[in-house]
Order: structure tokens, then C-alpha cells, then sequence
């Protein structure tokens, strides 16, 4: 019995000494990346993060109007409280007004037609016969005369851009663009405007075939096309910069990780989860790293205007140098990040694939919920410009979103704190990982 005993005491004295020798499993995070993510979650305050999307949510910020600048003084002003420069990047666009009212009638021709404009239509009275130019391609116009005329295209083969461009090139006065079977007329843009334009209205396919088909019976029919009231005024929107230096110097100091979010929203809307969330988020973020030590450059962005086309990131985009553009080598974007409707989260890259981003994101998120985050493609919004340009870049959105987004009850009281921290902690989490050292013996 007692020899058993020994033994016993022997085995157990044996086993500690080996674990105790044995070196140790080697962690994914050094010492210093370990503590910088543990002081980065003790300062992170969801509180913060609420309290900005209740000031930001007071009125809505409507692109180009005093009240984004609103929002955007307020954001300086809490970066500026928190020791950042800021840096007002002002630019101007063209701002388009949707017309008051539409007509189309044609000689001969008694059924009603609705037609519809579209984003970006000029205005313009024009009466002229109607001709008819195929798909709307610059070699459509070859063989026709439709100089003053109203010609009718197909809507199938170019953007609607060309088509309008295209017909203006040719000399015609107004454009009829009819769409194929079942597609709906009334929410469609020519993208931006253009010099080139003419007055140009959609038509439903089974409008545009009865009109073919009377211009067929009734030889040439002429018609009057009447757009009222639409305009393009200059407007001005502003991305705001705050740069984080790095604190050490490494072989890779020169880097810039960006984090960054539109604080715009579309008319009527409050905005709370699009994107006063993705905005609380990054300032938030800009408080809590402020005083880690990180070993790159870290941009917080603030973009304008990106509800009406993405312009304040593709301007920002545009004033990078290209030595800048090499150095920018992360960039999270942040839009509709609070909803406590909507799924769960979901990271999206233009075309789907993986890059530095999602890497980290997905290590990051693995780590702390222990199984994986989806990974989906989508190009809505202002990461599209940066990976245009070559820069690996993600957006983060909780998945599907809720249904009442661009509306009025996109509201505070819907914001979900825990979904809120959750992004705040695997976007911080994640940029910390790009910007400190891996496999060092700090
Ligand atoms: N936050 C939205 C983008 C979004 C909405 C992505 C729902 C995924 C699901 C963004 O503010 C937006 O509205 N973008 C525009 C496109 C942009 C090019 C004007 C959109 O999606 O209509
Ligand atoms: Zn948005």
C-alpha cells in the first residue's frame, strides 16, 4: 500500500516538473499587442458611442445642407476635446434637384403615358418628330437624321449615361427610353450630370412597344416632351481627417491603417442606425486608442456626401498622393452598425474576396465569439472607392439590415448598445493586430 503510494507521488512530482519545462503553447499575440487590446477594451465606453448618436440624431444631416456642416462641428469639436487635430476636407458637388413635374404626349397617340425621370434629368421643352434609334449605341445614330428629334431607344445594351450622351451627340433634342419587360421606371439615375444632356424620360417596355407600334401605323408622329422644375445646384460636404501617429518605429511605421464612416443621411431620415452608429463607432474608437501605443499611423475618417454617390470618400480618395494610396494598407468602413433589428455581423469587400481586412476582422471576431464571421460582397458604400484604388478595404454592417432604413423611424430608441460594442471592440481589436508587430520578442 505504501509503495503504491510512493509511486504515485513520484508520477505526479514527474508530470509537474515536465509541464513546468516544457515550453510554453505559443499565443498568436505578443505581450505587447495582448496588453494594447486589454487597455483599448478597458477605456471603450458604449455609453459614448449612445450619448454621440443621440446629439447626431436631432435633426437629420442632410447632404450639403447646414446641418451635415452641424454634425460635422460637432464631431470636430469631440475630436479636438480628445487631443486629435482635425483636418476639414471641404469639396463641392453637384447637387440635383428632381423635377416638379413631367409630360409626354403624342400626336395621334391617346392611351396615357407615365413616364418617369430620372436622377440627374434635365429640364427642357421639346416638340419634334419621334425617331427611332435601336439600343441607343453611338452607331445607332449613323443611318438616321434625328437632328432636333425625339428619338426612342431600348433600354438593354449601355448605361443610361451613354444612352443620353449618345443622342445628344447625334443632335437629337429629347430621348425616350423605353425598358425591357418588367423592370420598374421610376428609380433610376444617369449617375451625374453631364454637359451633353438632353431632357430624357423612361418608359415602361409595353409603353415603348405601343408607341413603336403607332409610329409604325401612323408613319412619322411628332411629340411634345415637357420636364419642369428640375436643377443642379452647387453644394458644399466635408470629410474630416484625424491622424494618429505612430508611437514606435518599425519597418512598417509607414503604414496607414484608416477607420471610417459617413455621417450624412438621406431627407427625413434621422439616421440613427444609417450611419449615425458607424459615426459613434469610429469617434468612440479615435478616444480609446488615443493613448495605446501603436506602431503605424491610424486614420479616423469622417465622410460627407456619401448618400448621394459616395462623393466624400472618392474625394478623399482622389487627394491621396500615390505614395500615400502604397501606405494605406487597411481600411474599415463602418455603416449601419447599431440596429438591434437587423441580422448579424457581416463583413462585405466589393467583389467578395478576402483581404487584409477581412483577415483580421475574422481572426479578431474568432477569437472573442470562438466561431467565424460571414464574409459577403457588396459595394454600397465607402470602402468601393479605396478598393477601386487598390486598397484593401471592408465594410462592416450587422446583416440583413432592418427595413425601415432611409426612412423616419430609423430612429435612437432601435440602437442596440451590445451590437454597438461588439463592432467597437472587433474593428479596434483588428486595427491593433495591422499596427503592432507580429513574432517580436517584445
Ligand atoms: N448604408 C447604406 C448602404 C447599405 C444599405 C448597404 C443597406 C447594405 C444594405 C448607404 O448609406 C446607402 O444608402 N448607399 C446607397 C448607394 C450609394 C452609392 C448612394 C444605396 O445603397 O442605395
Ligand atoms: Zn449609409
Amino acid at each position: 500500500m505504501n509503495s503504491i503510494r510512493w509511486i504515485f507521488v513520484v508520477l505526479l512530482l514527474f508530470s509537474t516538473l515536465l509541464s513546468a519545462c516544457s515550453p510554453q503553447a505559443p499565443t498568436s499575440e505578443t505581450p505587447r499587442l495582448k496588453q494594447a487590446v486589454t487597455e483599448f477594451f478597458e477605456e471603450l465606453d458604449v455609453e459614448n458611442m449612445f450619448t454621440s448618436i443621440e446629439e447626431l440624431t436631432k435633426e437629420p444631416r442632410l447632404t450639403g445642407t447646414k446641418s451635415e456642416k452641424q454634425a460635422a462641428s460637432f464631431l470636430t469639436e469631440q475630436l479636438e476635446g480628445y487631443g486629435y487635430t482635425v483636418d476639414v476636407q471641404s469639396f463641392e458637388f453637384e447637387k440635383y434637384r428632381a423635377p416638379t413635374s413631367l409630360r409626354l404626349t403624342i400626336e395621334g397617340f391617346n392611351e396615357t403615358l407615365s413616364p418617369a425621370a430620372f436622377q440627374f434629368s434635365v429640364s427642357g421643352h421639346v416638340t419634334g418628330e419621334i425617331v427611332e434609334a435601336g439600343l441607343g449605341l453611338e452607331s445607332d445614330y449613323d443611318d438616321i437624321d434625328a437632328d432636333g428629334k425625339i428619338a426612342i431607344v431600348a433600354a438593354e445594351r449601355t448605361s443610361f449615361h451613354e444612352l443620353v450622351r449618345n443622342a445628344g451627340h447625334a443632335g437629337a433634342a429629347a430621348i425616350l427610353i423605353y425598358f425591357p419587360q418588367g423592370y420598374p421606371i421610376n428609380r433610376w439615375s444617369l449617375g451625374k450630370h453631364d454637359d451633353a444632356f438632353i431632357p430624357a424620360l423612361a418608359l415602361s417596355y409595353e409603353e415603348g412597344k405601343a408607341l413603336l407600334d403607332h409610329m409604325k401605323t401612323d408613319g412619322p408622329v411628332n411629340g411634345v416632351v415637357t420636364i419642369e422644375g428640375s436643377h443642379i445646384d452647387k453644394a458644399e460636404s466635408q470629410n474630416l481627417i484625424a491622424l494618429k501617429q505612430p508611437d514606435f518605429k518599425t519597418n512598417n511605421s509607414k503604414e496607414i491603417i484608416t477607420i471610417g464612416a459617413h455621417y450624412d443621411s438621406v431627407k427625413q431620415a434621422p439616421g440613427a442606425n444609417d450611419n449615425a452608429s458607424g459615426t459613434a463607432v469610429v469617434l468612440e474608437l479615435a478616444r480609446a486608442l488615443r493613448d495605446v501605443p501603436t506602431h503605424k499611423e491610424i486614420r479616423f475618417l469622417f465622410f460627407g456626401a456619401e448618400e448621394v454617390g459616395l462623393l466624400g470618400s472618392e474625394y478623399y480618395v482622389s487627394t491621396l498622393s500615390k505614395k500615400d494610396r502604397k501606405r494605406s494598407v487597411a481600411m474599415f468602413n463602418l455603416d449601419m452598425v447599431g440596429s438591434a433589428d437587423a441580422g448579424k455581423l457581416a463583413i462585405q469587400t466589393v467583389d467578395g474576396t478576402a483581404n487584409a481586412v477581412t483577415k483580421a476582422a475574422s481572426k479578431a471576431y474568432e477569437e472573442l465569439h470562438g466561431h467565424s464571421v460571414s464574409i459577403g460582397s457588396g459595394g454600397r458604400s465607402d470602402h468601393t472607392p479605396f478598393q477601386k484604388a487598390g486598397i484593401d478595404a471592408a465594410l462592416f454592417i450587422y446583416y440583413p439590415p432592418e427595413e425601415w432604413y432611409h426612412s423616419p423611424d430609423d430612429t435612437v430608441d432601435k440602437i442596440s448598445k451590445e451590437k454597438l460594442l461588439n463592432v467597437a471592440k472587433i474593428v479596434g481589436k483588428s486595427a491593433l493586430e495591422l499596427t503592432l508587430p507580429h513574432n517580436t520578442d517584445d
